[in-house]
């Protein structure tokens, strides 16, 4: 039988990467974080230079020349430009800033749907994003969306990114970032982030990081009887 899919969906700085890393690791199973191959081709865009009020019309055949594609690593995904293997590249502020309204493309949610499909489709796999179990993964064994209080993101994410406290105002205006994007993550008309049918809420805000991945295996169990 094959092994189940397990989908982790939720709002910027809920933990989903890290904890889907760690569920992953746990299980045997292979970690997806779909929010990079959204990053790899704002990246790939603002590399070729191409003007930002043009995203919104590319077709597809422009998308083609992007060679982005991810290839097994041990427990994860490399996501792939061509030959360069993305990493740091994928996280900057500049990439962040970017990736929320060019993820509402249709063009480019269908473009990047099926790479994802096809790492899912032998199973054993936690896939993270914003509509792993809506569109991409509508089968998934186990459907869970994390979620956490606002500000309790916004401070993981600084802390995460800086390596420090935030002081008030820094927390405001990570909080603010974070707010920006989730809106336009929900209220876009394909894909929007939200929380699948079937799916598990797992609120995050008072649990430790080791909890929450114990609260999802525990879910996990109990679902796929594994
Ligand atoms: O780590 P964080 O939650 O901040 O973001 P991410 O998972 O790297 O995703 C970055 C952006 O990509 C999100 O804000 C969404 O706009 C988009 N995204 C998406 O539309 N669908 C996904 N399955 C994953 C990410």
């Amino acid at each position: 039988m094959r092994p189940p899919v397990i989908t982790l969906d939720g709002p910027a700085g809920s933990g989903k990467s890290t904890t889907a890393r760690e569920v992953a690791r746990r299980l045997g199973y292979r970690h997806l974080d779909s929010g990079a191959l959204y990053r790899a081709l704002t990246f790939a865009l603002l590399s070729a230079k191409i003007p930002k009020d043009e995203w919104v019309n590319l077709p597809r055949e422009a998308l083609d020349r992007f060679p982005i594609l991810l290839r097994p690593n041990g427990p994860r995904f490399d996501v792939l430009l061509g030959e360069r293997v993305l990493e740091a590249e994928l996280r900057t502020p500049e990439v962040t800033a970017l990736v929320s309204p060019l993820s509402a493309l249709p063009a480019v949610r269908d473009w990047l749907l099926e790479a994802q499909r096809e790492a899912g489709k032998e199973g054993g796999l936690v896939a993270d994003g914003r509509d792993m179990g809506t569109v991409v993964f509508p089968d998934a064994e186990v459907k869970i969306f994390l979620t956490a209080d606002l500000r309790e993101r916004a401070a993981r994410r600084f802390l995460e990114r800086e390596s420090r406290q935030p002081s008030a105002g820094e927390l405001r205006l990570e909080a603010e970032k974070i707010e920006a994007r989730d809106k336009r993550d929900s209220s876009r008309a394909h894909a929007p982030l939200r929380r699948a049918s079937g799916a598990i809420e797992v609120d995050t805000s008072f649990l430790t990081f080791e909890d929450q991945v114990e609260v999802i295996i525990g879910h996990v169990k109990t679902l796929t009887k594994r």
